[in-house]
C-alpha cells in the first residue's frame, strides 16, 4: 500500500530527526494501536525505543503472551512485561461504577508506569543518554471523542488520552495521531506486524473491567476471559473478523437466572454479546451476526463455561448505546 508506505517513511524520518541520540518509552496495552505506534518508533530509532506492558490482570486470554511473543518477534523492541494485576485488583475490590473502575485503573497505571519509567530513565543514564519522549497510539477520533477536537463533548474518560501524569518531563510522540483504524492496521501490516495483532479488535485500556457489570473478582474474570475466547475462536473461524469492529462479551455479574444444565437447575450468570459494525467507533450499528454463528457461540459457552447459562445478544446502534457497556 503505497499510501501507507509513505506515511511510515515520513514518520520513520520525523521521529529520527526530533529523537536524536535520546531515548524513548512507550506503554504498550496488548492492543492494535499502541503496538503499531511502537512498531514505527522502533523501526525509525531501534533499541533507543524501551516499551512497558502493564499488566493490570483486565486483559483478555493469551493477550500478553501473545504481545511479548509476536511483538518482540516482528520488532526486536526492548520490553519489559510488569505483572501488576494484583495490586490492580486489590484497588478494585468492592468498586462497581463505570467511572471510578476507570479512575482507579488510570491511576493504579500511572503509578506502575512511573516506576518501569524510573527503572528505564536510571538504566539509560548509565550510558550517559537521556530519556526525552513518550510514546501514545493516540487515534484521530479518540483526540475528536475526548473532548481534544472541535466540539466534542467528553463522554467516557478515555485513558489512553489525557491519562497520563500532566508533570511528565517528556514530550508525546503519536504518530497515529491523523488517522483511523483502517489506516493504522494498514501501517501495522507495513512494518510487519501479524496479522494476528493488527487484526485483533480494539480493546479498551481498561481491559474487562468495563465488560464485568458489578464488582470486579478474579472468579468473574476467568468465566469473562473463557467466554470471550470462544467468542473470539468462533468469529475467527466463520471468517467474521475484519467485517466487525469489535464484539465485546459483557458478564452481567450482579444478575443470575435459573437455568438447566445436565440433568439439574442452575442459578448462573447471564453474558451479553455486543457485536458491532463501525468505522471508527464514534457510531456504530449492530452487527448482523449469521444465525449458525451465533448458536455455535451460545452452544459453546453454556456447555464449556459452567457457570454461564444463558447467552444473550445486543441489538442496540450507537447512538444511544455506547459500544461498551460502561
Ligand atoms: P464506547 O463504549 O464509548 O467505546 O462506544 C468507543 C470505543 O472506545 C473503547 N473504549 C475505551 N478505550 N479506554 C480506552 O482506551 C476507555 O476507557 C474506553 N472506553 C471505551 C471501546 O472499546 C470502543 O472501541
Amino acid at each position: 500500500d503505497w499510501t501507507m508506505e509513505a506515511v511510515v517513511e515520513t514518520q520513520v524520518e520525523q521521529i529520527r530527526e526530533r529523537v536524536g541520540d535520546r531515548h524513548v518509552i512507550c506503554a504498550l496495552s496488548g492492543g492494535v494501536d499502541s503496538a503499531v505506534a511502537a512498531a514505527l518508533v522502533s523501526r525509525a530509532i531501534g533499541d533507543q525505543l524501551h516499551c512497558v506492558l502493564v499488566d493490570h490482570g483486565l486483559m483478555r486470554q493469551g493477550e500478553v503472551e501473545q504481545v511479548e511473543r509476536d511483538f518482540v518477534a516482528a520488532t526486536g523492541a526492548d520490553l519489559r512485561v510488569i505483572d501488576a494485576s494484583e495490586t490492580f485488583l486489590g484497588h478494585l475490590r468492592g468498586v462497581t461504577d463505570p467511572e471510578q473502575k476507570r479512575k482507579i485503573i488510570g491511576r493504579e497505571f500511572i503509578r506502575v508506569f512511573e516506576q518501569a519509567e524510573r527503572d528505564v530513565l536510571a538504566e539509560v543514564a548509565e550510558s550517559g543518554r537521556t530519556v526525552g519522549f513518550l510514546v501514545q497510539g493516540t487515534l484521530y477520533p479518540d483526540v475528536v471523542e475526548s473532548g481534544g477536537g472541535e466540539g466534542a463533548a467528553n463522554i467516557k474518560s478515555h485513558h489512553n488520552v489525557g491519562g497520563l501524569p500532566e508533570d511528565l518531563a517528556f514530550e508525546l510522540i503519536e504518530p497515529l495521531r491523523a488517522l483511523f483504524k483502517d489506516e493504522v492496521r494498514k501501517v501495522g501490516i507495513e512494518l510487519g506486524l501479524p496479522e494476528e495483532l493488527v487484526w485483533r479488535q480494539p480493546f479498551p485500556g481498561p481491559g474487562l473491567a468495563l465488560r464485568i457489570i458489578g464488582e470486579i473478582t478474579p472468579e468473574r474474570l476467568e468465566i469473562l476471559r473463557a467466554a470471550d475466547a470462544i467468542v473470539r475462536d468462533e468469529l475467527t473461524q466463520a471468517g467474521l473478523d475484519r467485517q466487525i469492529w469489535q464484539c465485546p462479551v459483557v458478564l452481567l455479574g450482579d444478575v443470575r437466572s435459573v437455568g438447566v444444565q445436565g440433568d439439574g437447575r442452575t442459578y448462573g450468570h447471564p453474558v451479553v454479546l455486543r457485536p458491532v459494525t463501525s468505522e471508527d467507533a464514534m457510531t456504530a450499528d449492530w452487527a448482523r451476526l449469521p444465525y449458525d454463528v451465533l448458536a455455535r457461540i451460545s452452544n459453546r459457552i453454556t456447555n464449556e463455561v459452567r457457570e454461564i447459562n444463558r447467552v444473550t445478544l445486543d441489538i442496540t446502534s450507537k447512538p444511544p448505546g455506547t459500544i461498551e457497556w460502561e
